[in-house]
């Protein structure tokens, strides 16, 4: 038996199921969860045995099966569990499988213990939800409160007004799982995160920069550097978008890796990269570059690139034979290179590569420049602003980097 026992007192679990197949009230290293319309649970002698006999009970009578449910997801999350079993009928595991499916990720397992009552499979115990339980669970993650404080996003001046952009920090989403707290935006089925919670953060993020309800045009995370021109066939993995159509939000995900913005406000063009170590090396940031000039006949002199937050050299190293490749890009993009572990400034390795293909020096927006408020802070030193990587584990959240044409 899993470490984690759903017993579903709405659809089953009556006390006539008690006099047969139900499993014996289990030790205490077992957490029972009751699943309970409110009514119900007065009836139900079993429910008392449960609460009588175990010490760690918890009553999930919330006002909406998707409600409980969600409670449900945080105690197991805060108990850093995993699997559940599921005692319920089959008319049970109908109605929850779609809840459970919306609130939960590839991370949990969930085994159904089945019981067959002739007393739960009348109507009397049902509480069927509809075909609207995704509706229902988004309603439900919109009333969340935000976390950590207000949804942030940061602007560079180097990009103009005719375009919409920002830098999102780790503030004001729904997220509370503590490294993906709060602002997690990557939809990823091997974290804690579901589906419905990444895309209320962008729901959150997109009301908050203005660019509501557009969808975001997420680049793939290959560590590569093919870019897609939109317009064209889209290719299986890209790293780099670029586009000349009004109001298509670009966005391309960092926790470490930069968040690239391009913009040239002369054709009114804009790209997004994701440039960690490798998509560094590969020249994805020149890639974006030569697909805008030759995509869209940018002039190289107009194209602005803002750099997102990404973690800084004083946080990360490589090997000493990756770093190699950084010194020969130049010796000070490894400032330590006979230490074991380099450090090594991806940052400064971008804007060397850009620099080399003709963008101009004061076209780019990272740590250099020290005159307007900074885009390109460490990631890895800012814990309360941002999620990063090296810092935080596998469990870690993303923040994005987004851009658009304003139809103006
Ligand atoms: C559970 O405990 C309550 C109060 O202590 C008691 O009234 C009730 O009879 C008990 N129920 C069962 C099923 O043991
Ligand atoms: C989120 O991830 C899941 C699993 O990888 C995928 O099936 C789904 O299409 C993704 N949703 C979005 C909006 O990208």
């Amino acid at each position: 038996m899993s470490p984690v026992l759903l017993l579903d007192l709405v659809h089953g679990c009556c006390p006539t199921c008690a006099g047969s197949s139900l499993p014996d009230v289990p030790g205490s290293d077992v957490h029972v969860f009751l699943l309970c319309g409110k009514q119900y649970r007065a009836e139900n002698g079993l429910a008392d045995a449960f609460l009588n006999s175990s010490r760690s009970v918890q009553v999930l009578d919330f006002g909406s099966t998707a409600e409980s449910l969600y409670r449900l997801k945080q105690a197991v999350d805060q108990l850093d569990l995993s699997s559940v079993t599921v005692v319920t009928t089959p008319q049970g595991q109908k109605a929850l499988a779609p809840y459970l499916q919306q609130l939960f990720t590839d991370v949990y397992t969930f085994d159904y213990k089945i019981l067959t009552c002739p007393c739960c499979t009348g109507s009397a115990h049902t509480d069927s939800p509809g075909p609207g339980v995704r509706e229902e669970v988004s309603a439900l993650v919109q009333q969340l409160p935000g976390l950590r404080g207000e949804v942030t996003v940061l602007r560079s001046n180097l990009i103009p007004d005719c375009f919409g952009h920002g830098f999102s920090t780790r503030t004001g989403g729904v997220s509370y799982i503590p490294t993906l707290s709060s602002m997690n935006l990557f939809n990823s089925s091997k974290r804690r995160d579901p589906e419905v919670v990444v895309m209320e953060n962008r729901r959150r993020l997109a009301l908050h920069a203005g660019f509501h309800p557009k969808p975001l045009r997420l680049v793939k995370v290959n560590h590569a550097s093919d870019v897609w021109v939109m317009g064209e066939a889209e290719p299986e993995n890209y790293d780099g978008i670029v586009t000349n159509q009004p109001g298509v939000v670009l966005a391309a995900p960092g926790a470490d890796c930069m968040p690239l913005l391009f913009a040239d406000p002369v054709s009114k063009v804009i790209g997004a990269a994701h440039a960690g170590w490798r998509g560094t090396l590969m020249g994805v940031a020149m890639a974006i570059v030569k697909a805008m000039v030759t995509g869209f006949g940018c002039q190289v002199s107009n194209i602005v690139v803002a750099v997102g937050p990404s973690v800084g050299a004083c946080c990360f190293t490589l090997e000493k034979e990756q770093a190699l490749d950084f010194s020969s890009i130049h010796p000070d993009c490894v400032p330590d290179p006979e230490s074991s572990r380099p450090h090594v400034n991806i940052r400064l390795a971008n804007r060397l590569l850009l620099q080399k293909g003709g963008i101009l020096p004061e076209h780019i927006h990272d740590d250099t420049v020290t005159d307007q408020p900074s885009v390109t802070l460490c990631t890895s030193c800012h814990p309360e602003l941002f999620f990063s990587h090296v810092r935080d584990g596998a469990n870690f959240g993303v923040q994005l980097g987004f851009l658009w044409i304003r139809d103006c």
